[in-house]
């Protein structure tokens, strides 16, 4: 299909997990795509190797540094002569009660989560306007719109990207013809959930109920959220941009009941 080929597009957090799924369905869909991440990609030849157009490459990047955002969009900027495309899915997640969250676990979590997504879109806005406009997709959460218990710093997070989300649309729709949009995932299987699912006591119980909250029978996939980011980013939704777009398998569609062992109905009805 081909849907962004030809466009430069930055993933932050892109060298794993969601955000590799993403940079992946972005180069198979035609793009060049440069991954910026504190941790090395480790691509493959095969990966790295131009395709019909399209690349894959890995830059250094810290999202809580401003400094290095600048320098790595101008590198791209130079090597690559244009940007069209940046998604700012790089983030962090930790369990934590409100009285037990320290001043430093609420300024790391925003440094990356907020304030990351503020400082690669801020730098990103000249250079995507001079090659003729773009699109910004924003990682943002379920739990932006409603929240787990312990979550206190990190749905908050989630709820700031929203929020500039929707700034960036309208500041920089006519101004800079710049997109952008948020997708919120619902519970996907990455190395961050399968350390939660480590720590249960009864890990297979705990995924099992997990995959009982969502209608569409399963935990979502790093590809499940990677389909919909292209989407957005492609012109192919042109006339969208301001909004959340939930990815989550029906989950956030259906109240919880609060013990599913217990509510099952009995054979015999
Ligand atoms: N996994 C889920 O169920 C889920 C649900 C909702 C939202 N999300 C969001 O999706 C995004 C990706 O989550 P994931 O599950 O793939 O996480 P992950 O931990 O598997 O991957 C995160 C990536 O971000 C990188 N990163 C962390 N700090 C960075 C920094 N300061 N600068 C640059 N890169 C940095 C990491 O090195 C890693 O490659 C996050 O924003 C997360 O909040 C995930």
């Amino acid at each position: 299909m081909d849907i962004v080929k030809g466009k430069v597009a930055i993933v932050t957090g892109g060298s794993r997990g969601i955000g590799r799924a993403i940079a992946q369905k972005l180069y198979n869909e035609g793009a060049r795509v440069i991954i910026g991440d504190i941790m090395d990609a480790n691509l493959d030849e095969g990966q790295s190797a131009q395709k019909k157009g399209a690349s894959l490459a890995y830059m250094r990047l810290d999202v809580s540094d401003g400094n290095n955002i600048k320098e790595m969009i101008q590198q791209v900027v130079n090597e690559y002569g244009r940007l069209d495309i940046l998604v700012n899915n790089a983030g962090i997640m930790f369990e934590r009660l409100m009285e037990d969250t320290s001043e430093a676990d609420w300024d790391c979590m925003m440094n990356i989560n907020v304030k990351g997504v503020f400082l690669c879109s801020k730098h990103a806005v000249k250079p995507m306007r001079e090659s003729g406009g773009g699109a910004i997709v924003n990682i943002g959460s379920i739990e932006g719109i409603a929240n787990n218990p312990e979550h206190t710093a990190y749905a908050t997070s989630k709820g700031a990207v929203h929020a500039l989300t929707r700034a960036i649309a309208v500041d920089e729709g006519t101004r800079s013809k710049i997109r952008c949009n948020s997708v919120c995932p619902g519970w996907i299987n990455t190395e961050l959930n399968e350390a939660y699912f480590d720590q249960l006591k009864y890990p297979e119980e705990g995924k099992k109920a997990i995959e009982k909250l969502h209608p569409a029978g399963r935990m979502g996939t790093p590809e499940d959220i990677a389909n919909m980011v292209c989407w957005l980013a492609s012109e192919e939704a042109g006339f969208v941009t301001g909004q959340e777009f939930v990815v989550d398998g029906g989950r956030m569609a259906r109240p919880t009941l609060a013990d599913f062992g217990s509510m099952e109905k009995s054979d015999a009805i």
